[in-house]
């Protein structure tokens, strides 16, 4: 059959997107997939009925591609895409709304507010005190987040996250202290949790720049956790996934505070397949090199 990799899109993701999406057309004609590359404009994402497409291999993350809208499309034409379905996919886009659904799940996920203002921004401030984070409630790769560390640094991180498109924006308290370091992922494929991974930024977090530009980030993969304790955060990454719905693959992001216990930050189900990518990174302390990787992904699709 005749896989169509859909890339771009038009998300502040976008450039993110077509690396992911170069790496994994790449990788399924290296194993003699028939792959058309399509860069999803909204007329593009119509039409794949018409260009004889039998299955989709959904590399858009973020607005439109990450969030339900191009899976109800999809669904629409009846054609399989890799990834979860249209309900799944816009709460995991919906960082406020994925958190009430862990919270009633008894899931461990740091107290947040909804700021509507400014007003309430300040308001946050004072009930978090400093640090905290402030960030758009439904974008990807840190676009808009700031760890504000004092009052002087409010006005810039409110403008950066609600952005020239008016974002919702939240705020969240901070998690960190663990000696170890404090900012952890967890890939799932297939239902499974893969080995997590600890990230060592160079700057204040994880960042847009500390993930795709800078050389100076560190992965550290096995991430250096004691086996019982990798195996709770796996079993509590599962649980997070699951509960929103989520099938196919995803990777799930959590931190660890003072005391070593784990928060859940967000799940992500079209997560980054670029060169520097995190699932690519897990799956390969499973023994699975970028190319398998991505087959296993596309069999996903399987029924
Ligand atoms: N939102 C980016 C692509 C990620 O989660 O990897
Ligand atoms: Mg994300």
């Amino acid at each position: 059959g005749r896989v169509a990799v859909l890339m771009g899109g038009w998300s502040a993701e976008r450039q993110v997107s077509l690396w992911s999406g170069a790496g994994v057309v790449e990788a399924l004609r290296g194993k003699g997939v028939d792959v058309v590359a399509i860069d999803a404009t909204r007329e593009n994402v119509l039409r794949l009925r018409e260009q004889h497409i039998d299955r989709v291999f959904n590399v858009l993350h973020g607005t439109g591609g990450e969030d339900g809208t191009v899976q109800a499309v999809l669904d629409l034409q009846g054609i399989p895409y890799t990834g979860s379905g249209v309900l799944a996919s816009a709460l995991a886009m919906d960082k406020l709304r994925s958190k009430r659904l862990w919270m009633a799940e008894g899931l461990p996920t740091p107290d947040y507010r909804f700021l509507r203002s400014r007003a309430d921004l300040d308001a946050a401030a004072a009930h978090f005190g400093y640090p905290f984070i402030v960030k758009p409630s439904d974008e990807g790769s840190s676009v808009g987040v700031t760890k504000v560390k004092s009052p002087a640094q409010l006005d810039k991180a409110w403008s950066a996250a609600v952005g020239e498109r008016g974002r919702t924006v939240m705020a969240e308290r901070y998690i960190g202290g663990c000696a170890l370091g404090h900012e952890f992922t967890c890939a799932l494929l297939d239902g499974e949790a893969l080995p997590t991974i600890r990230i060592e930024p160079d700057g204040e977090f994880y960042d847009y720049h500390a993930k795709y530009v800078s050389d100076a980030t560190r992965y550290h993969c096995p991430s250096g956790l004691d086996a019982a304790l990798e195996a709770r955060v796996q079993s509590l990454c599962v649980r997070a996934f699951a509960s929103l719905g989520a099938r196919g693959w995803g990777r799930v992001d959590f931190m660890l505070d003072g005391e070593g216990e784990p928060w859940l930050i967000e799940a992500n189900l079209v997560p980054g397949m670029t060169a520097h990518s995190l699932v690519p990174m897990a799956a390969r302390a499973r023994g699975m090199d970028y190319a398998e990787l991505c087959w296993a992904v596309l069999e996903t699709t399987l029924p």
